[in-house]
Parts: structure tokens; sequence; C-alpha cells
């Protein structure tokens, strides 16, 4: 790649999370090369204000214009740099023309979806063309997948890999969400979602990834285990057939909850909020709940925890291991997980896998981002 002014441009650094993103890179990274992207100039310029009262380098940051709805305003920003790093959601709405651009761009890329229609479209779309040019274009790059998808990797490691594996992973956390994932979420839910894994997991290959049965069942850690359709197993699976995680790898997903009061709100509330979401001028009410731009204060995001717990079993063999930290895991660190995620494309090419194209993080980075993660903040135990 000839070199670019960029090693990273954030778009979306107006919003909530690209918010903390671009804190994040100014206040640790003061030599990083790179840019603030969004929609509107005077936004720009008051996210770079507010960066140079921290951080004084940042004064001169460059602001790039660019809108999805200008596809060459998005070619620009792409061509500018090594690694498009895009915070702007809902995906499905507004996020083709950010990843269109990089692929014709020929520009690394991550993003914050956990949408799995849009992961399924952008492989669709352009796996091929990306793998041709040794692109990695990554999604799922934080709280969703990044948690449970490196958790399964890293607890595979500790197995020989020679026979079946069955693994299943435990997610507890504790935070609130902001109005940019709220309004992805209802969106998601008025959607049908079946049958949408069959694009993201590869066939065909000669690894058998499979997702284990959907059934409420008493935690091995006590408690209980609320399978959680979300897009996570289906990133471990792909990440499972990408990087071949024995000849027979079987993963469950699970919300661990430790009493019944939780569980039985926890499942009433999401299944309320899920039916009310069906109702289209409804929606549109409870959108106005937590509006565009705002999210938790510091102080909720600085008491928010978050655990991944992960069980393998291969033969006679069970190792546990576990992910955490002791912030938000859905904003706070989930900037510092996307942010290490283009930092390891943009600066860590050596230790990157051989594997290119439209990839899970896991498959592009995994062991370039366990040292990354651990700097921002992340813990990776093997229990036992
Ligand atoms: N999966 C995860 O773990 C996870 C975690 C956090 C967030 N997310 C996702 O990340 C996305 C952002 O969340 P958020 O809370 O940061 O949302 P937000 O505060 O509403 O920010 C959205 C950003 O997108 C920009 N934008 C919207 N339309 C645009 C357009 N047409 N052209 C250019 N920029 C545009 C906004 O610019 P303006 O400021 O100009 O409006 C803003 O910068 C959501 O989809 C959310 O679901 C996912």
């Amino acid at each position: 790649m000839a070199e670019r002014s960029y090693e990273i441009v954030v778009f979306g650094a107006t919003g909530f999370t690209g918010g903390i993103v671009a804190y994040w890179l100014a206040t640790q990274f003061p030599d990083l090369r790179w840019a603030l992207a969004g929609r509107d100039l005077a936004k720009l310029e008051t996210v770079r204000a507010g960066l140079s009262a921290e951080a004084p380098h940042c004064a001169q940051l460059p602001l790039l214009e660019a809108d999805t709805s200008d596809p060459n305003s998005l070619l620009e920003i792409a061509r500018s740099t090594r690694v498009l790093l895009t915070t702007v959601g809902p995906y499905l709405q507004y996020g083709a023309a950010a990843l269109d651009a990089c692929v014709e761009a020929g520009t690394d890329y991550v993003d914050l979806t956990g949408e799995p229609e849009f992961v399924a479209s952008s492989i669709r779309k352009h796996h091929e063309t990306a793998s041709s040019k040794g692109l990695r274009i990554v999604s799922c790059c934080g709280f969703d997948s990044i948690p449970p998808d490196l958790g399964a990797w890293f607890n595979v490691q500790q197995l020989p890999r020679q026979a079946a594996i069955r693994c299943e992973g435990y997610v507890r956390t504790r935070g609130n969400v902001s109005g940019g994932t709220w309004n992805t979420a209802l969106e998601a839910m008025s959607r049908p979602q079946k049958g949408i894994s069959r694009g993201l997991i590869p066939h065909g290959h000669n690894v058998r990834a499979r997702m284990l049965g959907h059934r409420l069942h008493r935690a091995p850690l006590g408690g209980y285990a609320v399978p959680l359709p979300t897009i996570d197993p289906m990133v471990v699976l792909r990440s499972a057939q990408l990087l071949g995680y024995g000849p027979d790898f079987n993963y469950g997903h699970y919300a661990h909850v430790k009493t019944k009061r939780y569980l039985v709100g926890g499942v009433l509330g999401v299944g309320l909020i899920a039916g009310f979401a069906q109702i289209g001028p409804i929606r549109q009410q409870m959108k106005r709940w937590i509006p565009p731009g705002t999210g938790p204060n510091q102080r909720a995001m600085d008491h928010g925890w978050m655990t991944v717990t992960h069980i393998g079993t291969e033969g006679d063999r069970t190792v546990r291991t576990r992910i955490s930290c002791d912030k938000d895991a859905g904003y706070l660190m989930t900037a510092r997980m996307i942010a290490s995620c283009a930092l390891c494309l943009a600066r860590d090419r050596d230790t990157l896998s051989h594997q290119v194209g439209v990839i899970t993080p896991v498959a592009a980075m995994a062991e370039a981002l366990v040292p990354r993660l651990k700097h921002a903040g992340f813990r990776f135990e093997v229990l036992d």
C-alpha cells in the first residue's frame, strides 16, 4: 500500500461511541497519524476542541467531512487512510456506503455492527473482492463480538484440538445502552431473524462448526444460562471454521444470570421490548426514550463490568477461561476494543494472520489483539 496520509480515520467521531474512541486514541497514542471524520464540520470542531483540552497535540487534528449519502466523500476518506474505523450506525441503514468505499479504495475496515444481516450481506457482496485485494474487512469489533470471539479462541488454545470440542460461553455484564444501540436494537427486533446464520458461517470447509441447541439450563457456574440469540455465536463459528478449531467444534452462547428474580425480570423485559418493537408507531415512540448521541454517563461507565467465561471440553479434558474488565463493556471498553482492532490492522501487520476478506476479529488478528486489549484494561485468565 502506498503511504497514506493517515493510519486511522475515525468516522462517526461526533457520536457517543465515536467520541470515546477519539478520546482513547488522543490520550493514549500521541504519535498516531489520524483524523476525525463526520458529516458535520462544526460538530467535529467541538469534538476536537474537547480532545485538545485533554491532549494539546490534538489541536491541529485533521477534520474530514463525509456523509453516507455522498459516496465520493467516503471514497475520499477511504483513500486517505490505512484503516477506516466507523461507528456510524445503525449499519443496515448507514453502513454499506463506507464499506463499499473501503473495498474500492483498498483500505482495511473495522466497525461495531452486531446486525447479522449487515455482516451476511457484506460477506456476499465483498468477500471475494476483498480477498483478492488482500484486504481485512472486520465487523463486530466491540462488545459484539470481541469478548466471545476472542474468549472462545483463547479457550480452544488451551486444548489439544485433535478431537471434537464442546465449548460454551457465559456472559455477565453490567451497563446501560446508548441512543445508537437502542435505535439499532429496536430496528433489529422488528425484523425476522430466521436463517440469517446461514450467510455468516462458511460451508464446505474441512472443519465442522455447529451451534449447540438453544435451551435454558442451570449454568455450571451456578445460576441460570439463558441462550443469547445475538450475532456472537455466529461470529465464533465463523472464526472456528476459518481458523480450524479442531475437526468438530460445537458452540453454545448464553447470558449467565445468578438468580431466578433476574432471570424472570430479564426474559420478561426483553420479551416486552421485542413485542412492542414489532408495532411501527410504538417503535418510533420508544426510540425517543434514548436519543441518538446520548449514552450512559461517566460514573455509570466507571461502575460497569463484564466477565465472559468459556468452558471447553475435549475428550476427558475440560478447561475454563475468562476474559473480563472492570468498566462498562458496551461503550467505554467497546471504544477501546475497536480502537485496538484498528491499531492492530494499521501497526501490527507482522503479527496478523494470513486470513483476508470479510473476516472475524479473531480470524484477522487474535494474536495481535490480546496484548493491545491487555493494555486497554482486559484480563485474560485460565481458571482451571
Ligand atoms: N455491537 C456493539 O458492541 C456496539 C457498542 C456500541 C455501539 N454500537 C453501535 O454503534 C453505532 C453507533 O452507536 P452510538 O451510540 O455511538 O450512536 P450515535 O451516538 O447516534 O452516533 C452515530 C454517529 O453516526 C453519525 N451519522 C449518522 N448518520 C450519518 C450519515 N448519514 N453520515 C455520516 N455520519 C452519520 C452521527 O453523526 P452526527 O453526530 O452528525 O449525527 C454520529 O456521529 C450503533 O449502530 C450502535 O448499535 C455497537
